[in-house]
């Protein structure tokens, strides 16, 4: 079968409904707590995709019982830190920064060495953002290449809680030190500036002791040493993030309104419904209820015929990180220029996407001003795409793959988009998804 994707033809106009699959970011995270816990956790709606089937083969090479079952999947934790594993141990993070990064904060105990290997992307991203946290633990990290994979850690007996300042914005950094701080004596004290506060809803949830104050910029963590961490169960809601490029297609299909059910709205990660809201689309929350710390929603959308430019915010980069690719698509529909900026940090994910990001408006058609860490896109509300376009190597970045598919849907033009499968990564029901609401094949 091809591994490339061709669309020729846009969307007709739809009014469905949909589930999109599991969170990432809480999957990621429940599989990582479940393997602490002591006893059975149980968890529904876990997201299997790469990553997350990556994390649960990382629990395994550990020592942990993983059992996937019909409808749930089953940990049987053996305590913190209690992990059982030979010498010269190898753990394959493949393409996810989640995992890489928050599995170091948990292995900071480690008595022998673990190599963690990823994959091409993986390998390229900057490791240094956990290692120089983790190593004030007291863990030592080797390397072929400094602050990239492959890197092994060995880590230290008698592990001290850390003062540490995140000032990226960086869940994945914020997160490693937290997990490291569940083998640390004393108090580990983190200024973070604002991220997804997933971890930390977890830890309050499984009675870990965690005080966070929050202020308008940074949240203000203390974290001591559990006892012991329950078994747990959790149902995992569906990721804003896969929402997100449903969200987009349905705002610039016509005549076309789409019901997305039971979505992870935690207001860390809601950026991309502020964002498109400013910009005119119409999205509306229906039956809010909160689940263990977390809010949940179905989120409506109707297609919008008036977009308009934003100057996007700074205060929303961290809760739209992963929703950029997309918005910018609306930006590409809206009249006026639209402007982010401060976003460095959009070029260290799976692909350095506020590049891969202007290419792809610029192949479009549309003219972009972009800088290291911002870009301004000249929206052209008539948009209509004649011409062919090939979107590849980028390094299969998931969500360049669903950005493109959904410009292909909504604006027209000849496609051929490579790397099919990369949407395995965070959302192999994406295509599905997309035959059900099209009523054809792709
Ligand atoms: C994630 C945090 C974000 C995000 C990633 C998932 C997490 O990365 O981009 O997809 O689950 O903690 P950073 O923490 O590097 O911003």
């Amino acid at each position: 079968m091809t591994n490339q994707l061709f669309i020729n033809k846009k969307i007709e106009s739809f009014d469905k409904k949909i589930f999109v699959s599991g969170d990432k970011s809480l999957s990621i995270r429940w599989v990582l707590l479940a393997s602490q816990a002591t006893g059975k956790s149980k968890s529904y709606n876990l997201l299997m995709s790469e990553d997350v089937v990556a994390a649960l083969e990382a629990v395994k090479k550990l020592g942990i019982k993983v059992s996937i079952r019909k409808g749930y999947c089953e940990i049987q934790g053996k305590g913190i830190n209690n992990f059982r594993y030979k010498s010269g141990l190898v753990i394959d993070s493949k393409n996810s920064g989640t995992l890489g990064r928050l599995l170091l904060g948990l292995l900071v105990k480690s008595p022998v060495k673990i190599k963690i290997i990823g994959d091409k992307s993986l390998s390229k991203r900057d490791f240094s953002r956990v290692t120089l946290p983790l190593e004030k633990f007291g863990a030592k990290f080797f390397y072929k290449l400094k602050n990239k994979l492959p890197l092994s850690i060995l880590g230290s007996k008698s592990l001290k809680g850390i003062n540490y300042i995140e000032n990226k914005g960086s869940a994945q950094c914020k997160s490693s030190v937290m997990l490291a701080a569940l083998n640390a004596s004393g108090t580990t004290s983190i200024k973070a500036k604002k991220s997804r506060d997933h971890t930390e809803l977890l830890f309050k949830y499984l009675r870990i002791p965690i005080k966070v104050k929050k202020t308008k910029k940074f949240d203000f963590i203390y974290i001591k040493k559990p006892k012991k961490i329950n078994a747990f169960n959790y149902q995992i809601p569906g990721d804003i993030s896969s929402s997100a490029f449903f969200m987009v297609l349905t705002t610039l299909a016509d005549n076309s309104k789409l019901l997305i059910k039971n979505v992870n709205i935690n207001p860390s990660r809601i950026g991309v419904i502020t964002i498109l809201k400013k910009m005119g689309a119409h999205v509306t929350l229906k039956n809010q209820k909160n689940y263990r710390g977390e809010k949940i929603s179905d989120i409506l959308i109707k297609s919008s015929k008036k977009l308009k430019a934003i100057n996007c915010p700074a205060e929303l980069n961290s809760s739209a990180i992963d929703e950029f690719l997309v918005i910018f698509l609306v930006a590409a529909k809206a009249k006026g220029i639209s402007y982010f900026k401060d976003l460095s940090e959009l070029n260290q994910k799976e692909s350095p996407r506020l590049i891969w990001g202007s290419k792809i408006l610029n192949m479009m058609g549309i003219k972009t001003n972009l800088t290291k860490d911002s870009i301004k896109i000249y929206g052209q509300p008539k948009l209509k795409i004649k011409k062919s376009i090939t979107i590849k190597n980028y390094l299969k970045d998931h969500r360049v793959f669903m950005m493109s598919t959904i410009a292909a849907l909504t604006l027209g033009g000849k496609w051929k988009i490579h790397d099919k499968d990369s949407i395995n990564t965070s959302f192999p029901s994406f295509l599905k998804i997309i035959k059900d609401i099209n009523h054809s094949s792709l």
